[in-house]
């Protein structure tokens, strides 16, 4: 039995020097203001799901500043603090709540909330399009699919990469404080394993494939690696990249369909360099449908799409 159990990802915190630049970025890519008055030093930014804030960026350097977490309730965030020596806090942030800041293995701050209150619905809300006709059988007759031009229509955050220093002790660290369960471990040689894809262990109730990547990649250091946000479909994100495009913000890998988790990807850069990821149409599993093991090339390969920058730069 782990200490907690995670339920998703909530929210990832940066820091940035130029909080306008900032929220000009993620309304092109497809946020909106988590608060009427946003306060001086902070930006939160929300999508359009249960959560009342998905990206929250204080004033500073640069940089990936913590990972937000949902577990269950007080209770589990009482053991997370009883047994890493922290505290439950009050969190000062949309939709309140309490909050256990830990630490992890490389340095990473995880905030573990519970308790925290959704906000209203925002304004703005996700389009509900006319179904997708496939080659035999077509549910739109006599109706029309038409896609409305601007920014996507962020729902969620879905699930952070952590390049990691030491994979099997990372992966101790989060399995034990939070319950997560393996999808796929990535294994370059049989029994050699320097990554897992994970989720959260929700019973029945079907979570992504992956909530949180560990990666350990030899001879580099530990960094945060990238957030990802579900997006409404495949033409939501695809109206999303030209508005992205149009806005001149810079393209990092994309379009594609990944092969472990299936989703179609698109991966960008925040103004400074951060990676932040839309995707659609990922894969749903339940605890008891499992895991298993993957190489490098289901790793970095696609089902269709460019070729990953990593490989593209080895190709060169
Ligand atoms: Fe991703």
């Amino acid at each position: 039995m782990s200490i907690a159990k995670a339920y998703d990802v909530a929210h990832v915190r940066f820091r940035a020097p130029d909080l306008d630049r900032m929220r000009a970025f993620l309304v092109d890519f497809g946020m909106v203001d988590a608060v009427v008055d946003q306060p001086t030093d902070h930006l939160f930014m929300r999508g359009t799901g249960r959560a009342p804030f998905v990206h929250a960026t204080e004033r500073g350097d640069p940089g990936f500043a913590a990972l937000g977490i949902w577990v269950r309730d007080r209770a589990d965030l009482e053991r997370l603090a009883a047994h890493d020596g922290a505290t439950v806090e009050p969190f000062d942030a949309p939709g309140g709540g309490l909050v256990v800041r830990l630490t992890d293995p490389d340095g990473f701050v995880i905030e573990a909330i519970a308790e925290q209150v959704a906000l209203p619905p925002v304004e703005r809300i996700a389009p509900q399009p006319e179904p997708w006709n496939h080659a035999g059988e077509y549910p739109r007759i006599g109706r029309f699919r038409r896609v409305a031009q601007g920014p996507s229509h962020v729902q969620r955050l879905g699930h952070c990469v952590f390049g990691v220093s030491n994979f099997r002790s990372s992966e101790q660290w989060y399995k034990e404080r939070f319950g997560f369960v393996t999808s796929d471990e990535i294994q370059p040689a049989p029994g050699v394993a320097i990554g897992a894809f994970m989720r959260a262990d929700r019973g029945d109730e079907p979570c992504d494939h992956h909530t949180i990547f560990l990666f350990e990649r030899p001879g580099a250091p530990a960094q945060f690696m990238h957030s990802a946000f579900e997006v409404v479909d495949v033409d939501d994100l695809m109206a999303g990249h030209d508005h992205l495009v149009s806005g001149g913000w810079h393209l990092h890998w994309g379009v594609g369909r990944h092969i472990l988790g299936s989703q179609i990807f698109d991966y960008w850069n925040d103004p400074w360099g951060h990676e932040i990821e839309h995707w659609t149409d990922g894969d749903k599993l339940r605890t008891a449908d499992g895991g298993g093991i993957a190489g490098m090339g289901e790793l970095l390969g696609g089902q269709w799409g460019p070729p990953n920058p990593v490989i593209a730069e080895l190709m060169k």
